[in-house]
């Protein structure tokens, strides 16, 4: 039944039965099944999708439709200006000798020059308009115009991820319809597009409070949330409703690994930091030996920085030494219970109901 927490500008837009949505994650820690669990749930489920060439794009979503009636998000990346940073041989010399301790305590001699093709975000997002999802969630920037009302021709909701006031204001200016508020305690990467992520460190709660002041474009509240108590508390803030991460990639669905979902449940969820080390960009994870060896050193830029890392991540894993590698995962996790979506929406669902 529809009472008035579930009855929001977010559950309106996209036709949920729940002001809940399922935080979109890329380094292929999205499913299927994780979507499509979410969506069938009454909740918005979301794929990131940023890795993808755009027919993957395209084939994805024939998957996800086949298994859910219910709406979902396609997510994407979108380019920051400075992305392209180049890397060349020779800064990749000089990263190899800085990483070198690392490298020899993982037992591991070389790394390859990384060579990368990413996808076109432009063909991504044509790609993702062609699928007609629900939603397009983005982050990291504002898309062109031009795609913007493309979505609004085809029916798509937008929605934009900010991290600071004037990145929510910058999203309201250019038409976007939902705003996620994602506060420093989130999993994963800052999103942040205007100022560095490093000086757009703000909590959810205060960040929600002060986007409610600023902008009349729905507001949804992303950080920390695992709790039904913390939603209620999101929602009476003016939030239209709550993007839940960390406790969405504990669940058997996502594709998180064993050691990853494992890392959730155990002591290193305790402490966690936010780190430039394993992408090249400022992410949220469990504290790890290579967090905090690494960190005051300069290393490759994002995207290159993930590849280079990639090895060092397997290696900890096969050796049995987990402490090594950062685990993505918000401050929240060692709140986290749950290990299906069944399991998680219905602790939500059923603590959001007693408390309205
Ligand atoms: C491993 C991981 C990967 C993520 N990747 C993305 C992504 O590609 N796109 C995106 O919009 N958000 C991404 N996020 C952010 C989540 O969608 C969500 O906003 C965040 O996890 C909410 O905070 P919480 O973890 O405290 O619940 C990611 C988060 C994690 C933990």
């Amino acid at each position: 039944m529809k009472t008035h927490w579930n009855n929001t500008a977010l559950t309106r837009l996209l036709n949920l039965d729940y002001p809940i949505i399922q935080g979109p994650f890329g380094g292929g820690l999205s499913t299927v099944d994780l979507v499509s669990a979410v969506s069938s749930a009454g909740a918005l489920g979301g794929y990131g999708a940023y890795q993808l060439q755009p027919s993957e794009i395209t084939a994805l979503n024939a998957k996800i439709r086949q298994q859910t009636k219910g709406s979902y998000a396609l997510n994407l990346w979108v380019p920051l200006p400075h992305q392209r940073k180049a890397y060349t041989l020779t800064d990749h010399k000089q990263v190899i000798k800085r990483l070198r301790p690392a490298l020899k305590a993982l037992y591991l001699e070389e790394l390859r020059f990384p060579e990368l093709i990413p996808p076109d975000f432009e063909e991504q997002a044509e790609a993702v308009i062609a699928a007609k999802p629900a939603a397009f969630s983005f982050v990291f920037g504002i898309p062109s115009p031009l795609i913007l009302e493309a979505c609004r021709r085809n029916g798509i909701v937008t929605i934009g991820a900010a991290t600071t006031v004037e990145e929510g204001v910058a999203l309201e200016m250019a038409g976007v319809d939902v705003i996620v508020a994602s506060g420093f305690e989130a999993g994963g990467h800052r999103p942040s597009f205007l100022k560095p992520a490093e000086d757009s460190v703000m909590s959810t709660f205060v960040l929600l409070q002060l986007l409610k002041e600023k902008v009349k474009t729905p507001v949804v509240a992303a950080g920390g949330i695992t709790t039904a108590d913390s939603a209620a508390t999101a929602l009476r803030l003016g939030a239209s409703g709550v993007q839940i991460g960390t406790a969405f990639l504990a669940c058997k669905e996502s594709g998180a690994t064993e050691e990853h979902r494992a890392a959730i449940f155990s002591k290193v969820a305790n402490e966690t930091v936010l780190t430039s080390v394993f992408t090249g960009r400022l992410a949220r994870g469990s504290k790890s030996v290579l967090s905090e060896q690494l960190k005051d050193i300069t290393l490759a830029p994002f995207p290159y920085q993930s590849e280079l890392m990639a090895p060092l991540r397997r290696a900890a894993t096969a050796l049995g030494q987990q402490h090594y590698v950062t685990y993505w995962m918000g401050q929240a996790a060692p709140l986290v219970k749950e290990t299906t979506v069944e399991a998680l929406m219905k602790r939500l669902i059923s603590g959001l109901s007693a408390v309205f």
